[in-house]
């Protein structure tokens, strides 16, 4: 291969196997940019993760947890500053700002590449440039894609390796002329000659950029989670959602991706059904997928495909198969315990990397929610001496843990099945202490596409904004649509016109009720089985169901409550619609149709008249 010598510039040092040109120019063409001072293409073997690990622990990035209660686990603790995804700092860079829509940032395509190339210029001087490829998908499957991520940190290139199928083998899938998505990322803090490094770089100022027609991704400034990992958001959500649109516009089926977890259940008989569920960030999207019936579902099984994004085609019977596009799980810590996520908790019992938890005084981790008391001392998320009179909490409210998912003791068998899983059922779920009832089947698929179009949901700490505020997040999906949001909304249901007889049934559902004192209602987590069950039913024709205003919802007896003490009373509070309540939600919906005008599918507005026509009655 040819290997671009370029003056004053890292030597590239391009490992035998990679026989792809284009690669390597670009390669060059960056580190010729940024100016590291040395280029290191990373293999994905357990020897290199080890290293990369052993690296950090002495740079002081990461510590080594106790290998005796948390074998071959890691801590990293990030800079106070960088914490969450910054929606406020990410762009949609189409050639039109319609193309963005009203819901994306957008600064025209040359003024972007401009400020970009101001900021790359140098970024990496003092630092290793990483080439992390990695396949979003199983390797060489039709529905997978291969991106290339230059990082200029190793903390990204162990997370890769957990979260994507990150290595040597990706070359061979690309072969000398195989698509990649290009993706570039910085912490964006260049190293002078003998500055001492700090734990955590970054930069006050970040951006994260996304240009959906040459299908590039440019990130400068954070090293945190969806900011830094490209694989997951940047690439898995918003230029795939622009591919599965593109395929469509060129004639093809198109296809989804979509910010899904995807789980199969089994009834005792052997029957199973795999479904896809959509929760904004940091609504329990994970427990969902590893959720463990109650006792009283004995012989029932519920199995993961995956726990945050799913990519979703049409196959030749028309019905809609789903992958989930990632290797492993970067999950939300608080909260999770045996109670909550026992099978989660298993997962991440070694093997783990644990970003902004807190550190016991024995080596291991701990963070709110984990046991019922706290520990009388731990070192808090961000390093500090922490008690519990110290009124702070321990772990970052955001804090996370990476864990492959062969980790996972209920990882479906089929998870990695190149082919994908049929899908027999749509969920969109909110955050909602009012209002939104338990669970709603649609009627038909433009009325679910209205429903989760629709969708409001109060905000959490994944992403570095106020929390508890609600707002509408259509199809959970708010930040990550990499397009026109109407034009999604079209996108959808084309896709449903197209195969009217096989689509999935479609269902919103609401955990998060709470009581005149703010306690939730519904006990949730296992409990959520006795939902999916009803869903199960209804789509088997076996369950029965009452109309309201908006779709179908059970009645008290549609359900099991077996080994569960909770009264009718109890249930009528969480499914109850209080007309006033829906005067107001529909309002939120009119502004949201308002903002979308541009493109907005009629078969909404439609869906919108009948509502209001039905709440006048
Ligand atoms: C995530 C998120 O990290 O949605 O999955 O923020
Ligand atoms: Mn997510």
């Amino acid at each position: 291969m040819n290997q671009p010598v370029l003056q004053g510039v890292a030597a590239l040092n391009v490992p035998a196997y990679i026989k792809h040109q284009a690669l390597i120019n670009w390669v060059a063409e960056i580190a010729a940019l940024t100016k590291p001072d040395s280029i290191y293409w990373c293999d994905g073997s357990d020897e290199e993760y080890d290293r990369l690990c052993a690296e950090m622990v002495a740079s002081g990035t990461m510590k080594k947890l106790n290998p005796a209660k948390r074998p071959n686990s890691f801590l990293a603790l990030s800079d106070p500053s960088d914490v969450a995804r910054v929606e406020d700092r990410t762009y949609i860079c189409s050639a039109t700002k319609e193309q963005a829509g009203p819901t994306n940032n957008w600064i025209a395509p040359a003024a972007m590449r401009e400020t970009l190339h101001g900021l790359f210029d140098g970024c990496m001087r003092g630092r290793t440039m990483y080439v992390v490829p990695f396949s979003m998908g199983p390797l060489g499957s039709p529905i997978a894609h291969i991106g290339v991520e230059l990082s200029d940190t190793p903390y990204v290139a162990v997370n890769m390796r957990i979260m994507t199928r990150m290595g040597k083998a990706v070359y061979d899938v690309l072969g000398s002329d195989g698509a990649f998505v290009p993706a570039v990322h910085s912490v964006g803090a260049p190293l002078a000659d003998g500055q001492q490094d700090v734990a955590w770089p970054c930069n006050a100022t970040k951006y994260i950029v996304h240009f959906p027609e040459s299908r590039e991704i440019w990130s400068y400034g954070s090293g945190y989670g969806g900011n830094a990992l490209l694989g997951k958001k940047c690439f898995a959500l918003r230029i795939a959602s622009n591919m599965g649109k593109q395929e469509a516009e060129a004639g093809g089926s198109g296809w989804l991706a979509e910010h899904m977890l995807i789980l199969g259940v089994e009834s005792p008989e052997g029957k199973k059904h795999y479904v896809a569920a959509a929760f904004p960030s940091a609504c329990g999207k994970t427990n969902f997928a590893m959720m463990i019936p109650p006792a009283a579902f004995a012989g029932w099984k519920v199995t993961t495909i995956g726990d945050d994004i799913a990519w979703i085609k049409p196959g030749a019977d028309g019905r809609l198969y789903a992958i989930n596009p990632e290797a492993g799980y970067f999950g939300v810590a608080p909260g999770t315990n045996e109670q909550t996520n026992a099978n989660c908790m298993a997962s991440m019992k070694d093997n783990t990397i644990f970003t902004n938890v807190a550190l016991t005084d024995d080596g291991d981790v701990w963070w709110e929610g984990l046991t019922k008391e706290a520990p009388a001392h731990l070192i808090d998320w961000q390093g500090q001496d922490w008690t519990p009179a110290s009124g702070t909490k321990a772990a970052h409210p955001n804090s996370r843990f990476t864990v492959a998912a062969t980790q996972n003791p209920v990882l479906d068998p089929s998870w990695d099945d190149p082919a994908g899983v049929p899908l027999s059922a749509f969920i969109f779920g909110g955050r909602r202490s009012t209002t939104v009832p338990l669970v709603t089947e649609a009627r038909n698929w433009i009325e679910g596409v209205y429903m989760a179009a629709t969708m409001g949901s109060e905000t959490t700490a994944a992403a570095a904004a106020k929390v508890g505020v609600v707002r509408r997040d259509p199809f959970a999906m708010l930040p990550f649509i990499g397009y026109n949001m109407s034009d999604y909304f079209q996108h959808w249901l084309d896709l449903g016109a197209k195969n009217p007889d096989t689509m999935p049934a479609i269902f919103c559902v609401n955990w998060f009720r709470t009581d005149d004192a703010g306690r939730f209602v519904w006990p949730g987590f296992g409990d959520n089985m006795r939902v999916l069950k009803w869903m199960l039913d209804r789509i088997e024709g076996k369950a029965g169901g009452v109309e309201h205003l908006f779709g179908i919802t059970p009645t008290f007896e549609d359900m099991n409550w077996d080994g569960l003490a909770f009264t009718r009373e109890q249930f009528e509070n969480i499914t109850s619609i209080d007309a006033a309540a829906w005067q107001e939600e529909v309002k939120l919906h009119d502004e949201l149709f308002d903002k979308l005008a541009y493109h907005l599918p009629q078969e909404l507005i439609e869906t919108r008249k009948t509502l209001q026509r039905r709440m006048a009655s």
